[in-house]
């Protein structure tokens, strides 16, 4: 019995050395010294052993075993030391190499200008105000003092849902639904597409952009205008530019003007761009007509305002001298990228 126990002693050891993984230990660790492990089966035949023979071949049984049992647990940490030396090799990051530049994306030139905007406006105190795409026809012409048979609304031909619903051609709409919700002190801006049914070419698309704006509070007049669109106008051309205002005709304001800004191509001298005007146009405005304020229930004996509604496109085609809208739709990334 004793040779037995020595033999699976020098079997354990010597398996024991070629072992490379865990889960081969561990079957030879079940093996070895499981309930149902050689060294089990061995102390299980203890029974026919004489008094003398016992305690000696207990006494040696237990330190074959435990022997084992530690060179079980020696072997199982150096694995373990192993594998996460070999996992540390392998994972190894060389921070020399060259990294690899993420692509950053950047905003559109219309976005890029539309939050320009915005930022200049909020920073003089107005709100950004929202309105529907799709429209009654009260909101787009009537309520802005353009009835059914007013001839202004041929330049503003749109598509039709209903009689009644169409596309909005103007941004001016949300200047109703503000009033309607609002009471003075009014001050807002509204960027929005609008719709017009118009073919296109190089200055013409049948969505397009506008900015609104309105300012209603008592006592305001043409000079809180003229001085707000100046301010705008330096913030976004930079301070030597100038504006113009030049009368003209809106139903929903009076008076209405059209205002120009100093042409930057030229400085005011003439030339191609501004076709020898020294200034070019960029959008309308006016003192809101007293009818409109009454249709949206604002008393027009106590309160006065401004409107102006400017073209997007035409903005950001003059501060980046593009000289074809379409470009600005057809996303090509080697036009983008100049940005
Ligand atoms: N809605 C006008 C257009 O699309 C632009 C405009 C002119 C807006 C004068 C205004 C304004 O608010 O006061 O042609």
């Amino acid at each position: 019995m004793k040779q037995a126990l020595e033999k699976i002693e020098l079997a354990a050891r010597e398996e024991l050395s070629r072992i490379a993984d865990p889960a081969e230990l561990e079957a030879l660790r079940i093996r070895f010294l499981g309930k149902k492990g050689e060294l089990t089966a061995i102390l299980k035949q203890m029974a026919g052993l004489s008094a003398e023979e016992r305690p000696v071949i207990g006494q040696l049984a237990n330190r074959i075993r435990a022997d084992i049992e530690e060179a079980v647990s020696e072997k199982a940490a150096q694995l373990k030391a192993e594998a996460s030396e070999r996992k540390l090799k392998e994972e190894r990051i060389d921070v020399t190499l060259p990294g690899k530049a993420p692509k950053l994306g950047k905003l559109h030139p219309m976005d890029a200008v539309m939050r320009e905007i915005e930022d200049i406006f909020i920073g003089m105190g107005f709100d950004i105000a929202e309105g529907p795409e799709v429209e009654y026809d009260y909101y787009n012409f009537e309520a802005l003092n353009l009835p059914p048979d007013h001839p202004a609304r041929d330049t503003q031909d749109t598509f039709y849902i209903t009689d009644n619903i169409l596309l909005r051609t103007q941004t001016s709409s949300v200047q109703i639904h503000v009033m309607e919700n609002r009471k003075p002190p009014i001050r807002i801006i509204s960027p929005g597409r609008v719709y017009r049914s118009d073919a296109v070419d190089a200055t013409h698309s049948p969505i397009f952009h506008q900015i609104e704006g309105l300012v209603v509070d008592k006592g305001i007049t043409m000079a809180n205008l003229v001085g707000t669109l100046d301010m705008l106008m330096k913030r976004l051309y930079g301070d030597e530019c100038r504006i113009r205002l030049r009368p003209h005709h809106f139903p929903f304001t009076e008076p209405s003007a059209e205002v120009d800004v100093l042409c930057f191509n030229c400085g005011g001298k003439g030339c191609s761009m501004c076709k020898g005007e020294g200034y070019v146009e960029l959008l309308g405005a006016g003192m809101v007509h007293p009818k409109v304020l009454a249709n949206c229930g604002i008393d027009p004996e106590v309160y006065s305002g401004f409107a102006f509604g400017l073209g997007l496109e035409r903005i950001v085609m003059r501060k980046y001298g593009i000289n074809d809208m379409r470009l600005l739709y057809e996303n090509d990334l080697r036009f983008l990228e100049q940005f």
